[in-house]
């Protein structure tokens, strides 16, 4: 380790813990969900199951509530479920890196954790250099870097050219990254190595303004490409969607392409687009496979540049943090997103339940069904033409699902900051069943076991801790919760 890495560090874990009682104190601070110690989180990195345990490491700005010089921050996990914060993996502090360790992955390489990342350099005149970086664990907790393994840009190409994807496949290493062209156009760009030293650029797999996509944003972030249940999937957050009616509402959006992956020749044929979350906060997920071969993906429960100057955590000196790892499945030409099952750990207590619930358009609360830090689940909701119910969490977020021929779904809150109410909207053919996982300052739902995901900052305010359902429906649905417990 050179001095200026243990130096950086050694800042940190001092900002960290001059900082941890403000901190602590936010009423705000998530119960079960990752999060910063201090200062900004962002995207998830180097996801990966592990001689026995889940390690997500995640780009961190320590010294501010701001993007800036990324480290990579570390918690680990048995179970998905309890996580222990573990030493910092990458601090910014060799040449190659030194404006941040940007986002990147995990692999087995002959027993090492081996981690790929982005090195990100601007000079003083703002000019960007990317590299691309390796760094390895024998005991998966202290990295010795390598420097970089990839140090020019490919012809044709900008420095907007980071987070590489690795995996193995038939002994051959290959990788995804995020690129952008001199046109401007966002680009995932397939790399293939014998060694993990030398890279070759396979080919552009996809972009903006390649067949059959047109303008499809200026900048791909965050690529990741695998097979689920015999379909190859594509995930990417392209930069710079313009909004579509109910489609592409955030400042930037991350979703999946089904499609064929081409390894030899570096051709993805993409079927339709597909935002991942309809929410307000979803950026930049990452998978992984669990030890019994779930793919898990987890996200950054926030979007660059969107609101950012405004969530009341900031106070106390944090901001964002992960979603819930999600298990995904590939069901009927759908991607299915659903919390996975170790997350049943959390509930404490016996279940409240409630069977044949009846309509009322008027608001009315279910004995037990409150708190800061529950599930919910509803299921046999069977909505018919006209139907119409709301969800009303803590008097601040509303879910509110309208049948007509489909049932439309719409998520309102307050502006983060502000007083206006602003909305984001799904839509899917039939609600069986709702889950909603709402902790200290977030809340996730899935309906119908993940068809459709909303994920968003929820900032009501501490004292407000009732759930109420309002609505006009026929079916008797049962409704069931579980107050959730603080793993911190
Ligand atoms: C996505 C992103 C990545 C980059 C990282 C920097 O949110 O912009 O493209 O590697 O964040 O923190």
């Amino acid at each position: 380790m050179t001095e200026t890495e243990k130096n950086l560090i050694q800042q940190a874990e001092e900002v960290a813990r001059d900082q941890r009682q403000l901190v602590d104190a936010d009423p705000y601070r998530q119960a079960f969900h990752i999060m910063p110690p201090v200062g900004l989180l962002n995207d998830p990195n180097g996801w990966i199951h592990w001689q026995g345990r889940y390690h997500m490491f995640y780009q961190w700005n320590p010294f501010a509530v701001t993007h800036g010089a990324k480290f990579w921050g570390h918690v680990s996990s048995t179970d998905l479920v309890h996580w222990m914060e573990e030493p910092i993996a990458l601090a910014p502090s060799e040449w190659y890196e030194k404006n941040g360790c940007y986002s990147g992955s995990a692999i087995d390489r002959d027993g090492e954790l081996t981690l790929m990342y982005t090195g990100n350099v601007k000079d003083d005149e703002g000019n960007r250099f990317s590299y691309q970086c390796t760094a390895v664990s024998r005991d998966g907790v202290h990295f010795k870097k390598q420097g970089p393994v990839i140090d020019s840009l490919p012809k044709g190409y900008t420095a907007h050219f980071r987070d590489p994807k690795v995996w193995e496949e038939d002994g051959v290493c290959y990788m995804v990254i995020g690129a952008q062209t001199l046109k401007e156009e966002g680009r995932v760009l397939l790399y293939r190595s014998e060694n993990f030293r030398d890279w070759s650029l396979v080919g552009p797999l996809i972009g903006s303004q390649q067949e059959p996509l047109g303008d499809f944003g200026y900048m791909w972030e965050c690529p990741d490409v695998f097979r689920l249940d015999g379909q190859d999937i594509l995930i990417a957050s392209p930069q710079g969607l313009a909004s579509d009616g109910t489609n592409y509402l955030n400042r930037f959006q991350a979703g999946y392409f089904p499609g064929t992956l081409n390894l030899s020749e570096g051709i993805f044929t993409p079927g339709a687009f597909t935002e991942l979350d309809k929410g307000f906060e979803f950026y930049a997920p990452q998978t992984t496979e669990s030890a019994d071969g779930r793919r898990i993906m987890v996200g950054w429960m926030g979007v660059p540049e969107q609101a950012e100057d405004r969530h009341p955590t900031l106070e106390h000196s944090w901001i964002h943090c992960l979603t819930l790892p999600r298990e995904l499945t590939w069901v009927n030409g759908k991607l299915f997103q659903r919390p996975v099952q170790e997350l049943e750990k959390l509930r404490t207590g016996n279940p409240i339940r409630h069977t044949g619930v009846t309509r009322s358009i008027a608001p009315f609360e279910l004995e037990g069904i409150e708190g800061r830090t529950l599930e919910v689940q509803l299921s046999g909701v069977d909505l018919q033409a006209h139907d119409y119910l709301d969800i009303n969490l803590h008097n601040e977020t509303v879910l509110k699902l309208s049948m007509m021929e489909a049932c439309d779904i719409t998520l309102e809150r307050t502006v983060i900051g502000g007083d206006a109410r602003e909305q984001r909207y799904g839509s899917v053919d039939q609600v069986a069943e709702i889950r909603i996982f709402l902790d200290r300052s977030s809340v996730e739902i899935f309906i119908n076991d993940g068809e459709l995901v909303f994920s968003s900052r929820h900032f009501a305010d501490p004292k407000n801790q009732a759930v109420t359902f309002a609505g006009d429906w026929l079916s008797e649905p049962v409704i069931e919760a579980w107050k959730l417990k603080d793993t911190r």
